[in-house]
C-alpha cells in the first residue's frame, strides 16, 4: 500500500521523504492556509521533494472555472493531482480535466454511490474521509471496504486513497482491506514506527553487548 503524507508543511515532507515510505503528498485549502508563504512555491516544492503525486485543490465551485483552476494547478509541475470536490460541478470538472490526461483526486466522499460515479468520470484516486465519518458514529472504515469491492467488482482504475485518517489503526485496516493509498499527518506516519517492545531490546542488545566487551577488556 502506498503512503502519502497528507500536508502543507515543507518540514513535514523534508523529514519523512529521507525514510523512503513516502509516495506521495496530499494538500487541502485548509493545510496550505497554515502555511507561509505563496501556496503554488509550497507545492512547487513538494513535487520536487517528493517526485510523486501531489494533490492540489481547487477552490472554486462552477464546473468551468474548477477546470481553469485545475489546469493551471497541473501546469506547476508535472506531479500535480487535481483535488476537486465531489459536487455536481466537481463530477463534470473531473470528466474534463480526466479527458485531458490531467489526473483528478475527487475529495470529500462520505458514500459508495459518490465513489461510483468519481470512477466513471474518470477520478485517478477516490478520498473517502474516514475519521470525519467516524466523528458522526459511522464507520469510515466500512466505507472503504465498499468502495474497493465496488471497484474490484468492475475493475475500476480509480485508486482508493484512504484520507483523514486519525490513528495507526486506519492504516492497518486500509492495508487489509486493500486500499491504495493511505494520506496521513505526520503524527500518524511517525506513530507507526514505534513500539515500546523495540526501544527496550535495543536498549538491552546494546547493554549486554557493552557488559561483554567491558568485561573482555579488563581480562589480563
Ligand atoms: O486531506 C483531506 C483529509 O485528509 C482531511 O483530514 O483530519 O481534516 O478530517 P481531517
Amino acid at each position: 500500500m502506498k503512503i502519502f503524507i497528507d500536508t502543507g508543511n515543507l518540514k513535514d515532507v523534508e523529514g519523512l521523504v529521507p525514510l523512503g515510505i513516502i509516495d506521495g503528498i496530499t494538500t487541502n485549502p485548509s493545510l496550505l492556509s497554515k502555511e507561509s508563504g505563496d501556496p503554488r512555491d509550497i507545492l512547487k516544492r513538494i513535487c520536487q521533494l517528493v517526485q510523486g503525486p501531489t494533490s492540489a485543490e481547487v477552490v472554486s465551485t462552477a464546473a468551468d472555472a474548477m477546470v481553469r483552476e485545475g489546469r493551471d494547478l497541473a501546469s506547476i509541475d508535472k506531479h500535480i493531482v487535481v483535488k476537486v470536490p465531489f459536487t455536481r460541478d466537481g463530477v463534470k470538472a473531473c470528466k474534463t480535466l480526466s479527458s485531458e490526461g490531467i489526473k483528478v483526486n475527487v475529495t470529500l466522499c462520505f458514500s459508495p454511490t459518490q465513489a461510483l460515479i468519481a470512477a466513471k468520470v474518470g477520478a485517478s484516486y477516490i478520498s473517502p474521509f474516514v475519521g470525519r465519518l467516524d466523528d458522526i458514529s459511522t464507520s469510515g472504515m466500512y466505507l472503504v471496504r465498499e468502495i474497493v469491492e465496488i471497484y474490484d467488482n468492475y475493475d475500476y482504475a480509480t485508486e482508493v486513497l484512504v484520507a483523514s485518517v486519525r490513528h495507526p489503526l486506519h492504516i492497518v485496516e486500509a492495508a487489509r482491506m486493500g486500499a491504495d493509498i493511505c494520506t496521513c499527518p505526520a503524527k500518524v506516519i511517525d506513530a507507526m514506527f514505534n513500539h515500546p517492545l523495540t526501544d527496550i531490546g535495543l536498549q538491552n542488545f546494546l547493554k549486554d553487548w557493552e557488559k561483554a566487551h567491558a568485561a573482555a577488556a579488563s581480562r589480563p
